[in-house]
């Protein structure tokens, strides 16, 4: 399976946009601006595939990047940014949310954090989430580039020390779009989601 093949297929407002719920879905979920559409395009190898921005709420819909006939890539609005408007956040929360409960194909979820401000609320609820609907889940601490060699063990001992009280599959990496530190790992847990 290769990821270089990912190509733009649709960017959907809800569901029921989406092409048909069949096949093998893989989802990057996070809080704004945590680096989810970078790490997309890092995967990829295709620096424009999915628009990213420093400005948090860059993406506002469901944005879907075929690997193949079978495979997809999804691409999910950020949550948690208070500073978006309260109209429009609902909008596309409302499409998270019903994309993360209804959407069959969804074989794994890929969760981004800032290595610098993980394990918010929202974050441990959605890994809750994954777990009880007996669902994947790597946590991807992002911008590992943004700490010291020091400081970053040291995150990612605390995370891994956290994640038992999960139960369920969930495993931790880190992970920068900067100097693609952890893109490996990242590459092989997508690639044991992905076989059928
Ligand atoms: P939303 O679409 O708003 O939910 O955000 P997102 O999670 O898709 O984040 P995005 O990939 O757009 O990145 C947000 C900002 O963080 C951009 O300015 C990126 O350049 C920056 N960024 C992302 N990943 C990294 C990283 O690994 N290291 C550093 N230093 N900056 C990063
Ligand atoms: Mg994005």
């Amino acid at each position: 399976l290769s990821f270089q093949k990912a190509h733009f297929t649709i960017s959907a407002p809800d569901i029921r946009h989406l092409p048909a719920d069949s096949g093998m879905e893989v989802a990057f979920a996070g809080r704004s601006n945590a680096g989810k559409s970078s790490a997309l395009n890092v995967l990829t190898r295709q620096n424009s595939l999915a628009r990213t921005s420093k400005t948090p709420g860059r993406t506002q819909q469901i944005n879907v990047f075929a690997l193949d006939d079978e495979r997809r890539l999804i691409d999910l609005p950020g949550y948690g940014f208070a500073k978006v408007p309260l109209e429009m956040k609902q909008k596309w929360q409302l499409a998270l949310s019903e994309y993360l409960q209804e959407r069959k194909c969804l074989r794994g979820l890929v969760v981004l954090m800032d290595i610098r401000h993980p394990m918010k609320d929202l974050d441990q609820e959605l890994i809750h989430w994954a777990v009880e609907s007996n669902l994947p889940v790597l946590a991807v601490l992002t911008k590992a580039d943004k700490l010291k060699s020091g400081a970053r063990k040291a995150t990612l001992l605390k995370i891994k020390e956290a994640i038992p009280g999960f139960g369920g599959d969930v495993s931790v990496i880190t992970f920068s779009s900067l100097n693609k530190s952890g893109l490996p790992e990242l590459e092989s847990v997508l690639q044991q989601w992905f076989q059928t």
